[in-house]
């Protein structure tokens, strides 16, 4: 029977155990996207505490492209020598780390107007935005940027790269009938919306080998109307899967009101309080080989067990618990089993950097990160 905190295979990475540092944008970076001291420090810990894995925060590939302040970046080579530094820590503390890759796009209320912001379309996003919708040789740029941005990944030692497809993030909002209603190769269709995904996949994968893993984090629904079903996202991850990536995180789009749906029936599943998207997850490493990394709302070492025991989920992803609690994997390995303190209020976005101001207010004053 799987357990926790047991070595295992995930995704091409052996790891120490079965959780992972869900990526998590921390607002610690300096403006152009490097490594501040306190972002380096908070990674180390991160490693110390003893996950398995941890997943950097969102990066962007192009420099422009900035939904957030104080991001990280990959968007050219001058980043490669500093995350090198900063993998070789992290393994020395016996954790993997992987990189996510991303293009926010239209989910922003940062620097709008100041900057070029792709969309598939001319439909707003989740903040009002209306991008410019991307023309073919955008689409070019795009898929180059993140295959370039992989090769750097690859070059600085990471264990694997990750793509963002959820979220309401650019790649998300070329999946999704809402945002996207193109009418050339791009939209319409699944095969079509499918497109620049498979086209930034192939790309990235020649520059990363075969061998070297892939990963992307979804949404397991769009959590609208017209977006799309929980059905078409399994077809999409049985493509993902016949393309040759390595694992599937399951994710949603509705964190911030997760919390206050659980118990309630969305999307015809059951909004679980032992981990949101579990149902979701639960048939989805049915209906696919790769391994499924289920994140949003874990609470408890008692709840994977019963998880990992009942479903062919590998992984948990875990993010504002380890806001609220740095060291809750360190808490839970030295035999302390209570479920995490963090009550997902989602209050832990601050403007000195994101974390939890209910349980570690004081992270920074007390140089914790
Ligand atoms: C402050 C903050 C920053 C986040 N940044 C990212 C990110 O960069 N990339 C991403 O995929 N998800 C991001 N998320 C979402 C988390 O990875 C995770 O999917 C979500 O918070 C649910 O997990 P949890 O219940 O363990 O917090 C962020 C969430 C928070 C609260």
């Amino acid at each position: 029977m799987k357990q926790v905190f047991e070595q295992c295979k995930i995704g091409g990475i052996a790891l120490e155990n079965r959780l992972m540092r869900s990526a998590t944008w921390e607002r610690m970076a300096d403006e152009k996207g490097h490594l501040t001291e306190p972002l380096r420090r908070l990674y180390v810990n991160l490693a110390k505490s003893g996950i398995g894995l941890i997943s950097t925060g969102y990066t962007r590939v192009l420099e422009e492209e900035q939904p957030n302040p104080q991001m990280m970046g990959i968007y050219d080579d001058s980043f490669v020598d500093e995350y090198r530094e900063l993998v070789e820590d992290v393994h020395k503390e016996n954790a993997k780390i992987l990189m996510q890759l991303a293009y926010g796009g239209t989910k922003t209320d940062f620097r709008v107007g100041e900057r070029l912001i792709y969309s598939p379309d001319t439909i707003p996003g989740p903040e009002g935005v209306a991008g410019t919708p991307a023309s073919r040789e955008d689409i070019a740029r795009l898929v180059k940027a993140y295959a370039d941005a992989a090769f750097r990944v690859k070059e600085a030692g990471f264990d694997a790269v990750q793509i963002h497809l959820a979220h309401h993030y650019l790649l998300n909002q070329f999946l999704s009938p809402h945002y996207n209603q193109r009418k050339d190769e791009y939209g319409g269709s699944l095969e079509n919306r499918l497109r620049i995904v498979r086209e930034i996949y192939e790309a990235v994968r020649e520059c990363v080998g075969r061998d070297f893993p892939v990963w992307v984090k979804i949404t397991c629904a769009d959590f609208m109307e017209d977006g799309s079903s929980f059905e078409e996202t399994v077809a999409m991850c049985r493509e993902y899967e016949n393309w040759g990536i390595n694992a599937i995180e399951v994710s949603g789009n509705i964190h911030g009101k997760a919390e206050k749906l659980c118990g309630q029936i969305v999307e015809g599943k059951e909004i679980e309080k032992k981990g949101y998207f579990y149902e979701f997850a639960k048939v989805l490493a049915k209906e696919v080989k790769i391994p499924v990394i289920l994140t949003g709302g874990i609470r408890s070492p008692e709840d994977m067990e019963e998880m990992l025991r009942d479903s062919e989920i590998q992984g948990f992803g875990l993010c504002r618990p380890l806001l609220a609690e740095p060291e809750l994997v360190k808490r839970w390995k030295a035999g302390d089993r209570a479920p995490a303190k963090c009550i997902h209020c989602s209050k832990c976005r601050t403007k000195d950097g994101n974390h939890c101001i209910v349980f570690n207010k004081n992270a920074f004053s007390q140089n914790k990160l």
